[in-house]
């Protein structure tokens, strides 16, 4: 009867948009936003006004192949037509199929899916706890994070990354992370005790301003580690998946973890995550340790298999390489150009961060209504992150936009 009269009074579109623009339901978390996207196809997105954006922030480093890819449309509605969601009481064949991919791509062994970066990111430190425990080491809890780091929202990944702004409200006293600058294996050194369970790195800090790690501090990391008989975890939930022009960033930079978070990209814009382990670290793991409602849902693996298989072709990687050797060549023709509003440029892959001596927020929005979408990150920079398959003809576009904003800042 109810499902009757719904389809007898389908709702007016001029009235869901209304209800979206003015709307106070949604809790103030994000603060105010402006724009509303519609659709999107490739590099670019169209606000509901029509106006075309060439899109360098993608939902956040999310959608790797870009808006509405034709082969992850094809594997989303495809599977849809066949089966959504059973839980882990039944094996989940797509599952095991993206597990044997990508512990195949890397040092992995073991794959659990969940839903997000941050999910991941737990599953990864009660991976590190119960691998002590299960070693008889039970006081090995604790866990080392670095400087200008983000791991997520929830209570742990925010006690992890320890940013003042995140826990205010949320956590105060000891809540079991250490924290050590970024890029001082000294500094690691000296906070390594008995209570360590492991320390968690992003190969390629995004949040606080993308800053790849140098190749030889992570190695030391990575000694340290097998020193102390404490687990490794690099956090590629944004660096991960391609971005860096390498399957996983820490492939680039030499140095292998015990413990893998990946996220963002790997599900093309399909929520995903995934713990990646070792063997031995997986080991402890066993029925009723862990879990997820939705991990592993057989739309999530359709897809993110879509996009694994995308990013492996023949070819792919190094057109990431090389597309981000030129984009960052070039922002750093316009560093030298323009030293008064950019300080610095760096990044890994096309993953790219522009340090600036101007407003970051002011220079996004110059960007924005020249038509080119970025994203804000730490340090007063931006965050230049465009779809893997960014053609070279968007690269020059982007180009163009930022060349022009910096000409409008340095000649009012
Ligand atoms: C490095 C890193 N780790 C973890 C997270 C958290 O991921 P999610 O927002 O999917 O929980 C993010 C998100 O930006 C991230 O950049």
């Amino acid at each position: 009867m109810i499902a009757h009269s719904l389809r007898l009074k389908p709702p007016k579109l001029s009235k869901i948009r209304a209800i979206a623009f003015m709307s106070h339901a949604l809790l103030e978390n994000y603060g105010p936003r402006e724009l509303v996207l519609s659709h999107g196809a490739g590099s670019h997105v169209y606000c509901e006004a029509g106006r075309k954006y060439l899109d360098f922030a993608m939902g956040i480093a999310v959608n790797s192949l870009g808006h509405c890819h034709p082969r992850l449309v094809e594997a989303l509605t495809g599977q849809a037509r066949q089966l959504w969601h059973v839980s882990n009481l039944f094996r989940i064949p797509a599952a095991e199929r993206l597990a044997e991919k990508l512990t195949k791509l890397c040092f992995a062994d073991r794959a659990f899916f969940c839903n997000s970066g941050a999910e991941a990111v737990e599953c990864g430190f009660k991976m590190m706890r119960r691998y002590h425990f299960a070693n008889g080491d039970p006081e090995r809890k604790r866990i080392i994070a670095l400087t200008q780091a983000f791991h997520g929202r929830t209570l742990a990944t925010i006690a992890a990354a320890a940013n003042p702004v995140h826990c205010e409200g949320f956590l105060d006293g000891d809540s079991g992370f250490d924290q050590v600058e970024f890029g001082s294996a000294e500094a690691l050194q000296a906070a390594i005790s008995g209570r360590t369970a492991g320390v968690i790195v992003e190969p390629v800090q995004g949040e606080g301003g993308i800053r790849p790690a140098d190749p030889g501090y992570l190695g030391e990391v990575r000694e340290l580690c097998r020193q102390h008989g404490i687990l490794l975890m690099f956090d590629e939930v944004q660096c991960g998946a391609g971005r860096s022009g390498a399957f996983y960033a820490h492939q680039r930079l030499g140095v292998e973890p015990d413990l893998l978070a990946s996220a963002k990209g790997l599900g093309g814009g399909f929520p995903v995550g995934v713990c990646l382990s070792r063997e031995s670290v997986a080991r402890p793991m066993t029925a009723g340790s862990h879990g997820s409602t939705f991990g592993g849902n057989p739309l999530a693996m359709s897809v993110a298999d879509a996009v694994v298989s995308e990013i492996c072709t023949e070819g792919f990687l190094q057109q990431v390489r090389s597309n981000g050797e030129r984009l960052i060549g070039e922002l750093r023709a316009l560093q030298e150009a323009w030293p008064r509003s950019i300080t610095e440029v760096s990044g890994l892959g096309l993953m790219i961060g522009v340090f600036l001596r101007v407003d970051a927020g002011e220079f996004l929005a110059r960007l924005r209504r020249e038509g080119l979408l970025a994203v804000k990150g730490g340090n007063n920079s931006i965050r230049l992150l465009p779809p893997l398959n960014v053609e070279r003809e968007e690269i020059d576009e982007a180009l163009a936009v930022l060349r022009r904003v910096l000409h409008e800042i340095n000649h009012p």
